[in-house]
C-alpha cells in the first residue's frame, strides 16, 4: 500500500519541475477515475477531501474508500489530504482518520467567510504544524484570500499575495507548502467569457526567487472546459458562460516552484455533462450504473489528460516507489 506523506511527492515533483494533480472526491467513482488515470499514466496523485466531503460521507465512507484506492493501487504514490481545513480541530481529526496531510486555510476565519489578520493565520497554522509534524504528516497552509463566492467557497475577496510577506511566513512556521494567491479563484465562475484570463505568474517568481526549493501550491486551478459547459447547457442545464484558467499557464507554473495544483470543478462539469447527456437521450434509464459508468469514464479521459498535458506528472509514478523501495530495504 503506498499511501505516503505529501511532502515526498511535493520534494519529487519540485525537484524534477511538474506539479502533481490534488483532485478533491467525493464518492467511489471520483476516486476510481483518479486511480485508473494514475495506473495508465503512472501517476502520483493527492486525493483531497474538503470538510464538506467529509460531512457527506460521513467521514468514515470516504476514508475506506481512499484507503481501498491505495491498497489496490500498490505502484501508484498517493497522499490522502484534508483540504481547506479550518482549525486545529478539524486537522486532528483528519490526522486521526488516517489522512497523511491536511492544510489548514488560516486565511480565512473558521466561518470559512472572514478574512483573518496574519497574527491569527500564524497562530492557527503554528498550532497545526505542532500537532502533524511529530506524526510524520504533512501541512499545507494558505495566506493571501482566493475569490470565488459565487460557489460557496471562500471570502469572495481576493488579496493577491505579498512576496515579502509570504517569505516571512514560511520562515516563521517552517510549513511544509504554501498555497499562494495569484489570480486564481475557486468555483465554475472564474473569468467573464472574452475577459482577460491571467494569473499573476510575476507574483510567483518573486516569491520562488525569495525562497527557492519552497513547495508552492495553486488552489481554484480548473480550466472550465467549453465543451463540458456546452455539453451540460444542450442538455438542459443553465450554466453561465465562464472561464477558467488557461492550462498554457498552468503548465508554465507546474515547471516552476508550484508542485500541487488542485483541481475540482473540471470534474464536477465533467461528470454532470455526461450525466445530463445520459437523461437527455435515453430518458427510460434508470439504473445508476448506466450513468454513473460513464461518467467515471469521462472522468478517466479528464484526469489522463491533466497528469499528460497539463500537470507533466505522467510517468514519476516509478521513480517515487523506487525510492521508497531503497529506503526501505
Ligand atoms: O476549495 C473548494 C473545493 O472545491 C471543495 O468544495 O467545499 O464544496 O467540497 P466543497
Ligand atoms: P477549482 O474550483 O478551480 O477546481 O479549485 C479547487 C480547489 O482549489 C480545491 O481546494
Ligand atoms: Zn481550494
Amino acid at each position: 500500500m503506498a499511501l505516503v506523506p505529501m511532502r515526498l511527492l511535493l520534494d519529487h515533483a519540485l525537484k524534477n519541475k511538474y506539479a502533481v494533480g490534488a483532485y478533491n472526491v467525493n464518492n467511489m467513482e471520483q476516486i476510481q477515475a483518479i486511480m485508473a488515470a494514475a495506473r495508465e499514466t503512472r501517476t502520483p496523485v493527492i486525493v483531497q477531501a474538503s470538510r464538506g466531503a467529509l460531512k457527506y460521507s460521513n467521514f468514515i465512507y470516504l476514508k475506506k474508500l481512499m484507503e481501498a484506492a491505495a491498497i489496490d493501487n500498490p505502484d501508484i504514490p498517493i497522499a490522502m489530504h484534508l483540504d481547506h481545513g479550518n482549525s486545529l480541530d478539524t486537522c486532528k481529526k483528519a490526522i486521526e482518520l488516517g489522512f497523511t496531510s491536511v492544510m489548514i486555510d488560516g486565511s480565512l476565519k473558521e466561518d470559512s467567510k472572514t478574512p483573518t489578520t496574519y497574527e491569527e493565520n500564524l497562530d492557527v497554522t503554528l498550532s497545526v504544524i505542532e500537532y502533524a509534524r511529530p506524526l510524520g504528516v504533512t501541512v499545507e497552509a494558505e495566506l493571501g484570500t482566493l475569490g470565488g463566492i459565487e460557489d460557496g467557497v471562500g471570502s469572495g475577496q481576493v488579496h493577491l499575495n505579498d512576496p515579502d510577506q509570504a517569505v516571512k511566513f514560511v520562515r516563521k512556521t517552517k510549513v511544509d507548502a504554501l498555497a499562494v494567491a495569484i489570480g486564481t479563484s475557486h468555483g465554475a465562475y472564474k473569468f467573464k467569457a472574452g475577459q482577460a484570463q491571467e494569473i499573476r505568474l510575476d507574483i510567483l517568481r518573486e516569491i520562488e526567487r525569495r525562497i527557492p526549493g519552497f513547495p508552492i501550491v495553486l488552489h481554484g486551478s480548473s480550466s472550465i472546459p467549453e465543451e463540458a459547459v456546452a455539453q451540460i447547457n444542450r442538455y438542459g442545464g443553465r450554466l453561465k458562460d465562464s472561464a477558467g484558467i488557461p492550462e498554457a499557464q498552468l503548465r508554465e507554473a507546474a515547471r516552476s516552484a508550484v508542485c500541487k495544483i488542485n483541481i475540482d470543478s473540471d470534474g464536477r462539469l465533467v461528470m454532470t455533462a455526461k450525466i445530463r447527456e445520459i437523461f437527455a437521450l435515453k430518458p427510460e434509464e434508470f439504473d445508476p450504473r448506466k450513468y454513473l459508468g460513464p461518467a467515471r469514464e469521462a472522468l478517466l479521459a479528464m484526469y489522463i489528460r491533466k497528469n499528460r498535458e497539463v500537470l507533466g506528472s505522467a510517468g514519476r509514478a516509478p521513480e517515487i516507489i523506487a525510492a521508497l523501495d531503497a529506503e526501505r530495504s
